[in-house]
Order: C-alpha cells, then sequence, then structure tokens
C-alpha cells in the first residue's frame, strides 16, 4: 500500500535509536496532526454547513470519530510509553536492567496503543470507502476537492505515523524489553 511507504529521506528508520524516533514522532507526527485536527475540524463544518447533503454529512461524522480518541491517545505515548522507552534505552546502553515500567510491561502498553492503532485504520478506512477513495465527484467545486485533497493527505500521514509506530519503534521496544526481561 502506497501509504505505508516511508518517506523518501534517505534515512532507514530502523537504524535509529528509539530516542531518535520517539523524538521524530513527537515533533513530525504528533504535531502536525494536532494542528490538523483542529484546522480539519472547522473545514469541514464550515462544508457541512454550505453544502447540504446526506453524503457529506456522513463523511463529516466519520471524520470526527476518527479524531475521537487521537488526543488522548498521544498524550499517552507522549507522558507514559515513549519516556519509559527513552529511560529503558538509557538503561541498556549502559549495562543496566531498568527498572518496570509503572504501567507492568512496555509488551502490555504497546498492545494497547497497537488496539487503539487498529481502530483509527478501520475508521481511516471507512472514510476511504465513503469519499471513493478521496475522489472528489464529478463537477465538484473547488472547496469540495480541496477538502477531499485534505482528507487523502490526512489519511497517508496517520498511516504513516501508525507504520512507524507499530513496525519501528513498538518492534524495537518490545525486543529490547525481550532481551532483558527474560
Ligand atoms: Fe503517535
Ligand atoms: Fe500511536
Amino acid at each position: 500500500m502506497v501509504t505505508d511507504k516511508e518517506p523518501v529521506t534517505g534515512v532507514d528508520y530502523n537504524d535509529l535509536s528509539l530516542s531518535e524516533i520517539s523524538e521524530i514522532i513527537r515533533n513530525e507526527y504528533h504535531e502536525h496532526l494536532r494542528d490538523k485536527i483542529s484546522e480539519l475540524t472547522a473545514l469541514s463544518r464550515k462544508i457541512k454547513k454550505e453544502h447540504d447533503s446526506a453524503e457529506i454529512e456522513q463523511i463529516h461524522e466519520q471524520l470526527l470519530s476518527v479524531f475521537d480518541h487521537l488526543a488522548p491517545h498521544m498524550l499517552q505515548e507522549e507522558k507514559v510509553l515513549f519516556p519509559y522507552l527513552e529511560y529503558m534505552e538509557h538503561m541498556v546502553a549502559k549495562g543496566k536492567i531498568p527498572r518496570p515500567p509503572s504501567f507492568g510491561k512496555v509488551k502490555k502498553s504497546v498492545a494497547t496503543m497497537l488496539d487503539d492503532h487498529k481502530d483509527s485504520t478501520d475508521k481511516l478506512n471507512a472514510l476511504r470507502e465513503l469519499t471513493h477513495n478521496y475522489t472528489c465527484p464529478q463537477g465538484c467545486d473547488e472547496d469540495i476537492r480541496h477538502y477531499y485533497n485534505e482528507l487523502r493527505a490526512l489519511d497517508e500521514n496517520l498511516r504513516m505515523h501508525i507504520h512507524l509506530e507499530n513496525n519501528v519503534l513498538f518492534k524495537k521496544a518490545r525486543l529490547m524489553e525481550e532481551g532483558f526481561a527474560k
């Protein structure tokens, strides 16, 4: 799938440390998503108001449901999980065994995050279907075209964000934990 490709930056994310990857996610993906949540919520409300259409209404509701739990999810990552991963990596680099996290085990917290990601992906899939893969209806006006393009960009960015967490950061973190928690 196109959206699961990593950005063409010449960087192999697997070569980065847990701290470097979590910093990229925080600074580039979380900040961007927070901006987009407020921008797109406002844009979507405006579009819904100006276009009296059942389809637009459905798309608007589906977008709100995509956004629904993202803010607390990102906070949980930033305030609880990522700081522990950084601490764990720091201790392992010094040849020490990290104290266990307040939330039990890395793999337990990661499992909760993976469930949230699955939920977000399901909701994005529904949004993609409702918008016919973000294809603006024939003869649509410029506002709707812009709206669909914004939704497509959100979809691609959020899938990439989830991919970096699931398949790079969390995967490496679980392997690291397995290495000392035997
Ligand atoms: Fe995240
Ligand atoms: Fe996440």
